[in-house]
């Protein structure tokens, strides 16, 4: 038998240290990362964000409880109108007078779309929410004329065909969206008009050359996989963006971690999985970079991520018709739903370096940290606490943490890092914010975190989520059953007043810690 060295010892007795210094930092947070997504799919736009006649809902049909959610969840930009609904989407339809707007069939839902909300319901409620637009163009269906159409409708300040159509139904100054996807995972024979990896390519790098002619400042998202699953995931990517690299900004990656499928340990260290696909999709353009003698950086567009229980969906070829906003997909999130979900935004801060865009699916009802009942009251999912506490306290720049701690095993990813930790501090205000999680699904771990580079601190805040009953959620009953708890309200060693040099704290199995410290003077 050999007797084991110190960081062996340390890891057997399930201990761990984070290293924070204020000098070693990824890169500046990319607020883009706490994005959202509004899909007309389910009951998310209709009975979700706009409900005419609800108790809440304003003259133009925005359900006021939704809307103050959305502004407490802190979404930083929502991409919009889909998703496979935008893959058969005829843009003008959605505007004019409403009463003008023709119904029609959405092939991708197997639903009814009344149009009654459209572009400029988006806009006029993306700005009360105060975020900004990601614009999916239909490269399903249609392509680079209508595209080039739109990005004019939308964005030319007038004296045009399209821009004056603008004007005259009540938007006299441009939108401006900066942002643009080339069309949703049109590498799914799911997908309306669905093209090989060739096809695509071109059809991207033709779409994104135009619209870049027409404003050479705008960003393009150019459709990565829509799953790392995939069977061409990776080749898809090489040829994109061998097709498309000095156009495009940004290639699409998108991933939902389903805890039917694995099993619980498993599922807890679905991060595992983000991690490497960010890194597989970076070295894949900066492969298709090289080989050009490009400098080009194309950064990643995480714009689908969450947790889904997809198994339990059947797919889309098992949808019948449906004339009203249908229930689809939506979830009730548990206490460990949330666990994860904040190990994926960890996940997306640790690459701020290269994901500068990310967008959570969905908003509301559909896969969402927000639920409603028609005519009913709206409530939070576990989900949404770790996304807006994240999203209103990274600020300034990601610090790029030293974590030495136990591995543990899973059947899906091999070994893992038990703890996952990241960090954000904003030089300006003294505010360091350290989020943790513990994806071991029985050990909890001591955990040292080594903060002496930053002198004296005082801590905030010490909030947590999981470490009880994993299965808890939310419901209309029970709104406010599950949530971020102060660690000092129910446990005496949460972290509190001034520390220096090393604090420790215990992280409970399958839990989510955030520690919110400000500089001492
Ligand atoms: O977010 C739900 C669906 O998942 C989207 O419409 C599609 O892009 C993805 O497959």
């Amino acid at each position: 038998m050999t007797t084991p060295t110190a960081p062996e010892a340390a890891r057997a007795a399930g201990q761990a240290t984070v290293t924070a210094h204020p000098g070693f930092v990824v890169a500046p947070v990319q607020r883009r990362v706490f994005g959202s997504f509004v899909e007309h799919l389910g009951r998310c736009v209709y009975e979700g964000i706009y409900e005419p006649g609800h108790p809440t809902a304003d003259e133009r049909g925005f359900r006021g409880d939704v809307l103050e959610l959305v502004k407490e969840l802190g979404v930083s930009v929502v991409r919009y109108p889909g998703g496979n609904f935008v893959s058969g989407f005829r843009w003008e339809d959605s505007v004019g007078a409403p009463e003008r707007r023709p119904t029609r069939l959405d092939s991708a839902w197997k639903s009814t779309e009344t149009n009654q909300f459209g572009l400029h319901e988006f806009m006029a409620w993306l700005g009360e929410v105060g975020a900004e637009p990601v614009m999916a163009v239909n490269l399903g269906t249609r392509g680079l004329q209508e595209a080039l159409d739109l990005v004019e409708y939308c964005n030319h300040p007038g004296g045009s065909e399209l821009s004056e159509r603008r004007i005259r139904n009540g938007a006299t100054a441009p939108f401006d969206i900066r942002l643009w996807c080339l069309g949703n995972e049109m590498d799914g024979p799911w997908q309306l008009g669905h093209l090989s990896s060739a096809d695509y390519g071109k059809l991207a790098a033709r779409t994104g050359q135009a619209l870049k002619r027409f404003d050479q400042t705008l960003s393009l998202v150019a459709c990565g996989s829509s799953g790392r699953g995939m069977p061409t995931f990776g080749a898809w990517e090489a040829e994109v963006l061998g097709r498309s690299l000095e156009v495009v900004d940004y290639i699409s990656a998108h991933a939902y971690y389903d805890p039917h499928a694995v099993d619980r340990q498993s599922f807890l260290c679905s991060s595992v999985d983000m991690d490497q696909y960010i890194h597989a999709v970076v070295a894949t353009a900066d492969h298709v970079a090289a080989a050009k003698k490009s400098s080009r950086q194309t950064m990643v567009s995480f714009d689908e991520w969450n947790v889904w229980r997809q198994s339990d969906f059947g797919g889309e070829d098992h949808l019948e018709w449906s004339d009203r906003p249908p229930h689809l997909i939506e979830e009730e999130y548990t206490v460990d739903d949330a666990v994860v979900v904040a190990s994926l935004i960890m996940t997306l801060l640790n690459h701020s370096d290269r994901v500068g865009l990310a967008c959570q699916a969905q908003l509301v009802n559909v896969i969402a940290p927000i639920q409603t009942q028609a005519g009913g009251p709206a409530w939070r999912q576990s989900i949404f606490a770790p996304f807006a506490l994240m999203s209103r306290y990274s600020r300034g720049t990601v610090l790029d943490l030293r974590v030495s701690g136990p591995s543990l095993t899973t059947t899906t990813y091999g070994d893992a890092a038990a703890l996952i930790a990241s960090a954000t501090h904003d030089a300006k205000s003294g505010a360091v914010v350290l989020s943790l999680v513990n994806r071991s699904e029985s050990e909890a771990i001591d955990t040292r975190l080594d903060l002496t580079a930053f002198g004296p601190l005082e801590v905030v805040e010490h909030l947590a989520m999981g470490g009880g009953d994993p299965t808890l959620t939310n419901t209309a009953d029970h709104p406010d059953r599950v949530t971020a708890r102060r660690v000092r309200d129910t446990d005496p060693d949460g972290l509190t007043g001034l520390v220096s040099g090393s604090p420790s704290l215990s992280v409970d199995a399958a839990s989510w810690h955030l520690i919110r410290l400000t500089a001492h003077d």
